[in-house]
């Protein structure tokens, strides 16, 4: 991976509005034509209303033109190797490919690199709805 993505993530990070659980996270997504688009947590006083970063990361890239994902960093500034939640995996699924790379970061760079496929196996697949 590049290290822009991580540093994409991480500046994304920087960004996050997480007043209740003070856990700020990061996520930068790459598209095949060498697009970033990256997101924080947004936190608000009606918890479960709040969302992840890598949902905000998604909403910039849908808004952006959306297009073939290649790669996704996840940072937490408190957690190294932060997993993206179920719901996250969820909706990173709908856009990715079992073989797009998951960097999973501390704050000094990626610590493993994970597939899609790997962090959602038998996921539910919405194709028959299409
Ligand atoms: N969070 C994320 O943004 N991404 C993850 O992958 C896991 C959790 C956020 C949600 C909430 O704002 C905070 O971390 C604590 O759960």
């Amino acid at each position: 991976m590049s290290h822009d993505l991580f540093e994409a993530a991480k500046a994304a990070m920087a960004k996050a509005y997480a007043p209740y659980s003070k856990f700020p996270v990061g996520a930068a997504l790459r598209t095949e034509d060498g697009r970033v688009f990256a997101g924080a947590n947004i936190e608000v006083a009606s918890y479960p209303e709040g969302w992840c970063a890598e949902t905000t990361a998604l909403g910039h890239y849908i808004m952006g033109g959306g297009g073939k994902i290649t790669e996704i960093a996840v940072i937490a500034e408190r957690m190294a190797k932060c997993s993206p939640c179920g719901g996250c995996r969820q909706r990173l699924a709908e856009f990715f490919r079992p073989e797009t790379k998951l960097y999973l970061c501390d704050n000094g760079g990626v610590v493993e690199t994970v597939t899609m496929g790997d962090m959602l196996p038998y996921g539910f697949r919405g194709d028959i709805l299409k």
